[in-house]
């Protein structure tokens, strides 16, 4: 199996697209199942690919992190590749098993090089502020959602981790989030190595520790976790040189109260900017959503921001888009980034084209990236409003 003459390697699939990895390259391809009514689709796609790299990635970081691709295949090497796959893929996807020539390429966001030791942390931080409907059950939307899933017998456990720590930019309270995640990791929290999951919700929260001290330079918990606090707390392009804290690693006792004393983050820090866009949601009054248009909002969206002449990675041209454009725009966009996953790669050695890390005498580079920022279902609003509906419920009937 080849495309551009590299060997690929069956990832997974959903409903929509087949993921493969280009071995011995940066990227990997989703490829798009075809059935039919390809047309309407393709502009789905389009501008799907869009709203990824005008929209979410300027405005969380300013600059064009990265950039997914449409990419136009041979039909020879569609149909080989279809052929190919056909065998490696689970029985009850084959049904569609023919592919647009169209595919959208993107970067692997789990290696910083194929040629180095990677490691990646991908943390899914969910909603990091008090929403003002949840105020009265001191807990936020989060942690109230956890007492639902243990009645659900969702989780088995409920988590400690709270994302009003993680978004609290106070290191302390940072510390015990990233710790309570790796206590009780579901899927918030997955460490990979080279691309491969070496630690998730299936793994053994001793063996964690182990982990870190064989990847190479950092070898102890206390200065990984020193490393991806101040990545969260950086801008993603700056080098950051480490100074080991003294923090010991024992674990809070969880308290009642979600803690909602407001925030230290830095304004031009990563986690401020995602924080910034979960918290549009709390402009719009959600009772006025009617339209019930899926994905069309998507291209109005992106219309809108053509006739105004937005480019958002121009400060001035931010401050505009969120004061003209519909708010429920804007909702749809908090909706991506309380759902996103940030990813941290960790290299084993310095990389000309990333930052670095400096601790003590070794350096190495990092990469921050965020990934499933794809345009939502203006469906999900109503469902956020429905599961709220029924936190606040709960709250109340204990
Ligand atoms: C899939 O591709 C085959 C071969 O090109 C073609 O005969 C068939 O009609 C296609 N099916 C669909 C659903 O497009
Ligand atoms: C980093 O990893 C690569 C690939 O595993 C290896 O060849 C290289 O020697 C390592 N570098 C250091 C500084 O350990
Ligand atoms: C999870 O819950 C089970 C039983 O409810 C308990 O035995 C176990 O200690 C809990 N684990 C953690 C990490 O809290
Ligand atoms: C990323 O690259 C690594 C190393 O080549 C590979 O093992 C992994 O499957 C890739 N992951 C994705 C999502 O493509
Ligand atoms: C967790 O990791 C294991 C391998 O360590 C993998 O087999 C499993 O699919 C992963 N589960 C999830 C939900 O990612
Ligand atoms: C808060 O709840 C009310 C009543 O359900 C709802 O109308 C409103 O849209 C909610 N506000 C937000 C920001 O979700
Ligand atoms: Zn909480």
């Amino acid at each position: 199996m080849s495309v551009f003459g590299n060997a690929v390697k069956y990832l997974n699939e959903g409903n929509v697209h087949v993921v493969i990895s280009i071995l011995n390259t940066d990227y990997v391809i989703r490829l798009i199942k075809e059935d039919g009514k390809m047309v309407k689709d393709m502009e789905i796609i389009h501008n799907s690919v869009s709203f990824v790299n005008f929209v979410m990635i300027p405005l969380l970081f300013g600059y064009y992190q990265y950039k997914e691709e449409i990419i136009k295949m041979t039909s020879e090497d569609i149909l080989r590749l279809s052929e190919n796959l056909f065998n490696v893929r689970p029985k009850h996807r084959r049904v569609k098993s023919n592919f647009s020539q169209f595919a959208i390429k993107a970067p692997n966001l789990t290696i910083i090089s194929y040629d180095r030791e990677n490691y990646c942390l991908e943390i899914k931080p969910k909603e990091g502020f008090m929403a003002s409907n949840l105020s009265k059950c001191s807990k936020c939307y989060y942690c109230l959602k956890q007492v639902l899933k243990l009645q659900e017998n969702e989780v088995i456990n409920i988590s400690g981790y709270c994302p009003l720590d993680l978004f609290s930019g106070e290191r302390k309270r940072m510390r015990k989030a990233l710790l309570n995640l790796i206590k009780n990791p579901q899927n918030n929290f997955k460490l990979f190595k080279d691309g491969n999951i070496i630690y998730n919700e299936t793994s053994n929260v001793n063996n964690f520790e182990m982990l870190i001290r064989n990847m190479t330079p950092y070898n102890s918990l206390n200065i990984f976790l020193d490393i991806i606090i101040e990545i969260l707390l950086g801008d993603g392009i700056s080098d950051i040189i480490i100074k080991e804290s003294s923090e010991k690693n024992d674990i809070n006792p969880n308290t009642e109260k979600c803690y909602n004393d407001g925030h230290q983050l830095p304004t031009n820090c990563f986690l401020n900017q995602l924080l910034t866009l979960q918290k549009l949601s709390e402009n719009i009054n959600l009772d006025l959503v009617t339209k019930n248009d899926d994905f069309q909002y998507v291209l109005n969206l992106l219309k809108d921001m053509r006739e105004l002449n937005i480019n958002l990675i121009n400060m001035d041209d931010q401050k505009k888009f969120f004061e003209t454009i519909d708010p429920l725009y804007l909702a749809m966009i908090s909706a991506v980034a309380k759902d996103c996953s940030i990813m941290i790669c960790l290299s084993n050695e310095t990389h000309e084209l990333y930052p670095s890390i400096t601790i003590k005498d070794k350096s190495l580079s990092y990469k921050m990236s965020v990934t499933d920022l794809e345009p939502k279902s203006i469906k999900s609003l109503a469902k956020r409003k429905t599961t709220e509906q029924k936190l606040i419920e709960l709250y109340e009937k204990k």
